[in-house]
């Protein structure tokens, strides 16, 4: 059989494999291709690739010849119709919000593993590349905020008198929000955290940060430990809270998101106008709608204030990036090869849960 690892182009730095993890999952019984370049941006070049016994190949090359393409972003029309029919595919693809994107793979008779679809239980949780890039985001985060900060992040006491620590807040205590709290935490800041689940009490204070209170918030033990939309009553008093808070912060990073909904607007223009010249503002929400009335794309000022868009800000960490998303390929793999063949075990819930396609069929109404 043959694999082939994909350039993800020009807007995205990561690659889905690292030449040692592609070795360590598929040793040398599968002859591994690689797509020029693929790994550039990831600090590892083509001779890399090479050296561990992987063909360097062009993207057309690549896709006429292998059984299984792996990769990140969802593959162009115009790269499957280059794949032979039963081919298997891995990416992160977001099919119940992008139906459309699966019309291609039912025709073509392809497999499609959606690695965003792994079910978020505890075995699978070496497998999860949603954690794995917030974890890399949520970190960013604090970086791009520190640097674009008239201000230092911890209390500094000089000859030239002391200066007070930033104040952060970070707005959604999942995945990214604990990671932007511990490293807000580490460069010194001092950090306080909303989220609409109570249960993340525990975790932000474990990370040296404040948890604000806003009592009544509604959780669903069926949303997976998601958060689910609040009433009208509770979104009123969370507004006055984080109206209260984003006055008093130089920072401010917002995470907040409810699966397959826009993301709640937590940062009204009137809470901006009322910040401190020289704050910032990191919206990592901004792909579904952002949580700031303000957010666009990129970077911008308005009154003194700096807003930052951006919902990748793991790309800015490619190959750490690239080396947790290969290994939850690594840990998943280990579920999809059988005495060194590919062979997925279909009994397996986690296989279940990311296989979308199998031989053309939709499998999502049986998830
Ligand atoms: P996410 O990216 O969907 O949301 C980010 C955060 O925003 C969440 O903590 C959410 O509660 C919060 N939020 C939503 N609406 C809000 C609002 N109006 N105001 C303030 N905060 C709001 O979530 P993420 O980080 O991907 O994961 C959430 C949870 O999923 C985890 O904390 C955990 O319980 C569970 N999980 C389980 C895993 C596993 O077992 N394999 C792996 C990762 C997460």
């Amino acid at each position: 059989m043959r694999y082939l690892i994909l350039n993800e182009g020009e807007l995205e730095p990561r690659v889905s494999l690292l030449p040692e993890s592609a070795i360590a999952i598929f040793g040398q019984s599968f002859t591994g291709m690689v797509e020029r370049g693929a790994g550039l941006h990831a600090s590892r070049s083509d001779s890399d690739y090479s050296s561990a016994g992987i063909q360097v190949v062009s993207r057309e090359e690549g896709l006429k010849q292998a059984d299984l393409v792996l990769g990140i972003l969802p593959l162009s029309e115009s790269d499957l119709n280059l794949l032979a029919e039963g081919t298997s595919v891995w990416g992160m693809y977001q099919p119940q919000w992008h139906p459309e994107r699966l019309k291609y793979f039912e025709e073509r008779r392809l497999n499609l593993y959606s690695l965003d679809c792994i079910p978020r239980i505890s075995r699978a949780q070496s497998m999860d590349v949603l954690s794995s890039m917030a974890t890399a985001s949520g970190y960013q985060a604090v970086l791009e905020a520190a640097a674009a900060l008239p201000r230092f992040f911890p209390m500094l006491m000089t000859a030239a008198g002391t200066i007070a620590p930033a104040k952060v807040l970070v707005i959604g205590a999942g995945v990214a929000g604990l990671q932007a709290i511990a490293t807000a935490k580490r460069l010194g800041a001092v950090v306080e955290a909303f989220d609409t689940r109570p249960s993340v009490k525990e975790q932000v204070e474990s990370l040296g940060g404040k948890f604000v209170v806003v009592e009544g918030a509604k959780e669903d033990k069926a949303a997976g430990g998601y958060a689910v939309e609040q009433d009208a009553d509770y979104q009123r008093r969370q507004a006055e809270a984080i109206a209260q808070a984003v006055a008093k912060s130089d920072v401010v990073i917002t995470t907040a998101q409810i699966p397959g909904r826009r993301a709640p607007l937590l940062i009204t223009e009137a809470m901006v106008a009322a910040m401190k010249s020289g704050s910032v503002i990191v919206d990592m929400a901004v792909s579904t709608g952002g949580n700031c009335a303000l957010t666009q794309e990129g970077k911008h000022q308005i009154n003194g204030i700096t807003i930052i868009g951006d919902s990748f800000l793991q790309r800015q960490k490619a190959e750490d990036a690239s080396r947790m998303y290969a290994k939850n390929l690594q840990n998943l793999f280990k579920l999809l090869l059988k005495d060194g063949q590919f062979q997925p075990d279909f009994n397996d819930e986690i296989v279940r849960g990311c296989c979308v396609i199998r031989d053309g069929v939709n499998q999502l109404n049986n998830h």
